[in-house]
């Protein structure tokens, strides 16, 4: 088992460089199932859930060919097989992207039920309306798989009833190669919606209003060859920017696109921070101390609920009591009690905590409980005085490139350490 170890009290300071969106690159992926040609894509993340899509894309017979580390080819004209093995399915969420995608292109998708953090229960509910709104049957299978099946997918009106990212996405995958027109309503509007539609419409799909909350696909027959690059990661950008206040730093923060942080930018500049926005860059310092607010996530362009754990380490540190709603996830609090553990002082109450702000952490043995639940175990070890020893990282290998290094960049003291298994019940 591996962990990190970082010694805080380190203040950040220095230059990084965001990689490709993680959010982006598992929806982009999947997609590339629909297209009849090599879909070259670039500033792919290099992350743990991009290496499982990968997998599955290999397990339906893509052929894949890396150029380099942030870089692929992929050429699915020789894709047979339209079902998605449990083993990998289980390891992440975004596995169900490859019913839209498959239906799309076969008419058939047998997917077992996805993994990913949990946040409570994650219904699908609002994928497969999309899916038997275009006409698709959907039957539960045996050990956990479900059978998507149409014979000719054909437009039409779809209004989710909650704002769903993965819904949005699935009813764009199986959208894009249907007869006619399909109008999706009350869609998400996240980045990485706009970007799968930006990849789509490359290879030559006829989609219109990604980031509203209309979009309309117009079915086309074919998608050709494309090669595209992937935007970069506001929520890896949002989680730098956190810990460059959390520890009182001064950072450039190269590869971003400032308007997808807009809700991230005010909130830390109402606790404080300074933050200068350049093209494709931001400046992100702190010297005084951190003031008090309260944050609700919401869905784009509201406060992600994606930054809701990173945030939390800066309303610890605040100077009285805020409060932190979370409206998207039924229980994305499971973190808490491993920032308790550094003496966060935090009262939760279901989708609702209250912080009230002490004057530092302490560095404490804790463990990821999920990807942004873990990163902000590293920013709070950061801000701490003393050692903080993170267990169970491979949840945060999920979503972040590089994150040993690019913190080491910047002047903190953290390190990935092995531990051998004889120790590991008594490192927590
Ligand atoms: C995406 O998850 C992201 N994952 C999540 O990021 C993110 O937290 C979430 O969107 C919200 O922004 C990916 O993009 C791979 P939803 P998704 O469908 O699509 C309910 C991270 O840390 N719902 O928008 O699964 C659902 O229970 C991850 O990078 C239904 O009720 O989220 C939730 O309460 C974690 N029925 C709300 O909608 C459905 O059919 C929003 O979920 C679908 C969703």
């Amino acid at each position: 088992m591996e962990k990190f170890q970082i010694c805080g009290g380190k203040r950040l300071s220095g230059e990084v460089e965001i990689s490709g969106a993680k959010n982006a690159a598992v929806a982009i992926l999947p997609a590339t199932v629909l297209v009849d040609g090599v879909c070259r894509l670039e500033n792919i993340p290099n992350i743990s859930d991009v290496s499982t899509t990968l997998k599955i894309l290999k397990s339906l017979g893509s052929q894949i060919r890396y150029i380099n580390k942030n870089t692929v080819e992929i050429d699915n004209s020789s894709l047979r097989i339209h079902t998605v093995p449990h083993d990998l399915a289980r390891h992440m969420r975004a596995s169900y992207y490859f019913i839209g995608a498959l239906l799309g292109r076969f008419g058939i998708a047998r997917v077992s039920m996805p993994g990913g953090c949990n946040f409570g229960v994650r219904p699908i509910d609002q994928h497969l309306k999309a899916f038997t709104s275009l006409g698709a049957s959907v039957s539960p299978m045996e050990s956990g798989m479900i059978e998507v099946v149409a014979n000719r997918l054909v437009g039409n009106s779809i209004y989710l009833d909650i704002v769903s990212v993965g819904a949005t996405v699935n009813a764009i995958l199986a959208a894009v190669k249907s007869r006619g027109l399909t109008i999706i309503e009350n869609a998400a509007k996240e980045p990485h919606i706009v970007d799968l539609a930006n990849f789509l419409n490359s290879a030559g799909a006829d989609i219109r209003g990604a980031g509203t909350d209309v979009i309309k696909v117009c079915g086309v027959d074919l998608l050709h060859a494309t090669t595209y690059s992937i935007i970069p990661d506001q929520i890896e950008a949002g989680t730098y920017m956190a810990a460059a206040a959390a520890t009182g730093g001064d950072i450039i923060i190269h590869n971003v696109i400032p308007k997808h942080l807009e809700s991230v930018t005010a909130k830390m500049q109402e606790m404080g921070v300074v933050i200068e926005e350049y093209d494709d860059s931001l400046r992100v310092y702190r010297s005084g101390q951190l003031i008090h607010c309260n944050v609700k996530t919401m869905p784009h362009p509201g406060f992600p609920t994606d930054m809701q754990p990173q945030i939390s380490v800066l309303l610890s540190m605040a100077d009285g009591a805020s409060i932190l709603t979370e409206s998207v996830w039924d229980n994305r609090f499971r973190y808490v009690d491993e920032l308790r553990r550094m003496g966060v002082q935090v009262q939760v109450d279901g989708k609702v905590a209250v912080f009230q702000g002490i004057d530092f952490l302490t560095g404490a043995p804790v463990k990821a409980t999920d990807l942004r639940g873990g990163i902000a175990m590293v920013i709070a070890g950061l801000a701490a005085r003393g050692v903080t020893d993170i267990e169970e990282i491979h949840h945060i290998e999920r979503g972040y490139e590089d994150i040993v290094d690019k913190l080491a960049n910047l002047g903190a003291d953290i390190r990935r350490i092995v531990v051998p298994n004889n120790l590991v019940s008594h490192a927590l």
